[in-house]
């Protein structure tokens, strides 16, 4: 008798790769992540977890999101989601920038580091400087008792399960519903948006894990685009406002496992510069969910199109007939509120990231030159 499976084979669960299960792992990781963080008629946010008063939320006058690589991608996404819902001004630096500029921390600012491992060394010393600097710390990361979630004042833990791949897939999105979930609080605490919007937020909050599964139920078509672009050695990703923070997310997911170059423009800035690169055939990615931004995006896709680019738009459905006139081709997101479709938008692009690397023969969870967890500075 001969059993033909190792561990590691067990826990991919079927999957080819770790990075694919986690990816299809999302629907659960968003309602993990939301569990017990929504009361029960569904109207407000509950964050027990959260230790400050009143008092001191009313006294925030501006948050710091600090973190790296994928985990800053996610606070990108926050700054808008903060200042959308509570209204407080926002930075978002990544850690290792952060602590070198003389940031101004004083003890009015909640400084907010966010890491899946909870040991990135530049996130950890940030920490340790905002406390230093008598700021209240919120963390958050997806390993309860990490050296983040020690020293942080208050945490949000992540349940995104553990994530063996280096290419952070569910971490990331627990992230972005973290974000939600903390937005929606602060603008329950502060007043800032009026409880009917707050429960159709939570409502389409949780209509995410179905809209996730319907991306993944197209994985064939993403497959199809992703060999094609595999055979490329440049790409762009273009977008506005929290399009440009996922599509700043779908470059970085490229570059690490797929190792083709590619660079994410905030869509109006091409014509500064980024344009000039743009030549026959070059693949263009452009991400277009915001329907107060789609008129500008749409410009700037006709833009790159006039010079040759072969532009594949991830458009959320209402819009996509529109765009399709302009584009070579189309993938449709399942509709929702404009600050939520980074939850959807960035699935695709972590699809094709995927399956990129594959055609290419990479080593997809283990690429090289990277580590799932950077300790040294
Ligand atoms: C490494 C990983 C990335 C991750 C970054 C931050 O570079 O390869 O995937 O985004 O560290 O990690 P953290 O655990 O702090 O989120």
């Amino acid at each position: 008798f001969h059993v033909d499976w190792d561990l590691v084979t067990a826990e991919k669960a079927g999957y080819d790769h770790f990075m694919l299960k986690e990816i299809y792992e999302q629907p659960k990781a968003y309602r993990d992540t939301m569990m017990g963080r929504v009361s029960d008629d569904g109207k407000t946010v509950t964050l027990k977890e959260i230790g400050m008063t009143t008092e001191q939320i009313k006294a925030i006058r501006k948050v710091h999101i600090v973190a790296c690589g994928t985990a800053f991608h996610a606070g990108l996404v926050g700054k808008t989601i903060i200042e959308n819902l509570a209204r407080i001004p926002v930075e978002t630096d990544v850690a290792s920038e952060y602590r070198y500029r003389s940031p101004i921390i004083t003890p009015d600012t909640l400084v907010i580091v966010v890491s899946q491992s909870g040991e990135t060394a530049d996130t950890l010393a940030a920490l340790r400087e905002a406390k230093r600097n008598g700021a209240r710390v919120l963390a958050v990361t997806n390993v309860v008792g990490s050296s983040v979630a020690r020293e942080a004042d208050d945490v949000i833990i992540t349940q995104a399960g553990p994530e063996i791949a280096v290419a952070s897939t569910k971490a990331y999105t627990s992230q972005l519903i973290a974000f939600s979930l903390f937005g929606l609080y602060l603008a329950e605490v502060l007043g800032t948006k009026d409880g009917a919007w707050v429960a159709e937020v939570i409502d389409a909050m949780h209509q995410l894990p179905e809209q996730v599964e319907a991306i993944l139920a197209q994985a064939n078509v993403l497959k199809q685009v992703a060999e094609s672009i595999s055979k490329h050695d440049n790409l762009f990703f273009i977008g506005r406002g929290v399009d440009f923070a996922v599509a700043q997310e779908g470059s970085l997911k490229l570059k690490e496992i797929s190792y083709i170059h590619s660079e994410a423009y905030a869509a109006g800035e091409l014509k500064h510069g980024t344009l000039a690169l743009i030549e026959e055939g070059i693949p263009v990615i452009a991400v277009i969910t915001q329907e107060d931004l789609y008129e500008k995006t749409l410009s700037n896709i006709k833009e790159v199109k006039a010079r040759g680019a072969h532009v594949l738009a991830i458009v959320n459905e209402g819009m996509e007939h529109e765009v399709a006139k302009s584009v070579d081709e189309t993938f449709v997101i399942p509709k929702t509120l404009q600050v939520l479709a980074p939850a959807l938008s960035v699935v695709p692009l972590q699809l094709i990231a995927y399956y990129a690397s594959l055609a290419r023969g990479n080593d997809v969870d283990k690429p090289r030159n990277l580590a799932k967890s950077v300790t040294v500075e």
